[in-house]
């Protein structure tokens, strides 16, 4: 029996995502064209909605544990319904942001494999947003008396969207080169992996339903991140490649903060587990992905260590990476600055919590002061000058982050 059955969207929200794709992704064609070429034996791409099956028809966690999951949005109370929503639309909007931003510097591909293999991915983003769409459009109960069409400003809401309008910082940010798509892959799409599989429990069950295949797609836009970072890096310890070692980490470095902040704030996420939404808080889930993240460089550090002595076995490159990190030594011909390092997750953040929010900590976690005092806020901009990749400096991103970051250091509200 198929792992899920598959739905339709009403014509009108049906063609506007199709007309969305055209608009957002026209390269959708040659993919469909080329698929069996790339991903041979794999089913080809359609654009539907995939409904899974859920673990347990009851209420997993929170308030209403044990009792039947709900099939109708109207049965959530007041403040679960719109933050059901909500939740629905930030998922969205990442799915639709994604698409925007991988389109940005899609043509830069370092070849047709790693092409192909991005338009895969902007292709089941798509996807997910239409089954976010139906999540809200098969279900009249999003229309509530005295509310209005919820579900119809939602959808309509995201199709307008584009980058900078998105609800997540991460997908708010301009792509400047190849490699952000594929350190994206590796580090966003790796928290969305983490979000699919927590909203597996989903206490509104349309919503559960809809995890399983859209995880499980997720493994390939991972795949793809951490198969491609890993290949880069490598040809950064062969001399080759169109990335250094202090350029892959300055993408690193742009990219992780943004992921770590996707998880909402350390200290929160309780009510989401009260409603049964989710099935762990965003500390704990932040915690499991910060193991991960570190997992997946030193896996691309063992790549760079294989690549400079070929004979060398998984287990023994691991100890040499330890030994580089724990000393600071060139060991097997690989030296500190040839790797890749995991930031602290002090740096660089503009969302969490208030010690380390909009204050001047660098790439390992301490605190840059002069004469015993935080530095100032033009001091900590050309330090993170020089940790970023140059053309991040210039995007819409960065300048925002300093408008904010200002205003936080004299005291104003934004
Ligand atoms: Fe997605
Ligand atoms: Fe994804």
């Amino acid at each position: 029996m198929a792992a899920f059955t598959t739905d339709v969207l009403k014509p009108r929200f049906h063609s506007a995502i199709v007309d969305w794709g055209k608009k957002n992704f026209p390269e959708m064609e040659l993919l469909e064209k080329n698929w069996s070429t790339y991903f041979q034996g794999q089913p080809q791409f359609a654009l539907y909605a995939k409904i899974g099956k859920i673990k347990s028809d009851l209420i997993e966690y929170g308030k209403f544990a044990g009792r039947p999951k709900f099939e109708k949005a109207g049965e959530m109370a007041g403040n679960m319904f719109f933050s059901a929503k909500d939740i629905i639309k930030a998922q969205c909007s990442t799915e639709f942001g994604s698409v925007q931003q991988h389109r940005i510097s899609l043509e830069q591909a370092t070849g047709d494999e790693a092409k192909y293999c991005v338009m895969r991915i902007m292709a089941e983003e798509l996807r997910h947003a239409y089954q976010m769409f139906w999540v809200l459009d098969h279900d009249s109960t999003w229309k509530k008396l005295g509310m209005g069409d919820v579900a119809a400003e939602t959808m309509d809401e995201l199709l307008a969207m584009k980058t900078g309008e998105h609800v997540l910082d991460a997908f708010n940010i301009e792509f400047t080169h190849f490699i952000d798509n594929i350190v994206f892959g590796a580090l966003i799409d790796l928290v969305g992996k983490y979000q699919l599989d927590m909203q597996k429990v989903f206490s509104y069950a349309p919503m559960a339903r809809s995890m399983p295949p859209m995880f499980s797609e997720e493994g390939f836009h991972l795949g793809t991140g951490k198969r491609f970072l890993r290949e880069y890096a490598t040809d950064a310890a062969g001399g080759k490649g169109r990335w250094s070692f202090p350029e892959i980490q300055k993408v690193i470095n742009q990219w992780y903060p943004r992921g770590l902040e996707m998880f909402g704030n350390e200290h929160g996420g309780t009510t989401t587990v009260e409603f049964g939404f989710k099935d762990k808080t965003n500390g704990v889930a932040q915690g499991e992905y910060i193991e991960e993240v570190r997992q997946i460089l030193e896996h691309v550090n063992m790549g760079i260590v294989q690549a400079r002595n070929p004979k060398m076995s998984p287990p023994d490159a691991r100890k040499v990476i330890n030994e580089i990190l724990a000393t600071g030594d060139k060991v097997e011909s690989v030296g500190a600055d040839e790797i890749i390092y995991l930031p602290s997750n002090k740096f660089y953040r503009r969302r969490g919590l208030p010690e380390y929010v909009f204050k001047p900590f660098d790439m390992r976690g301490e605190l840059i002061t002069e004469s015993g005092k935080p530095i100032a806020a033009d001091s900590y901009f050309a330090y993170l000058e020089t940790q970023l990749p140059g053309k991040y400096l210039k995007t819409a991103d960065f300048e925002k982050f300093k408008t904010h970051y200002k205003k936080t250091e004299a005291g104003e509200t934004w």
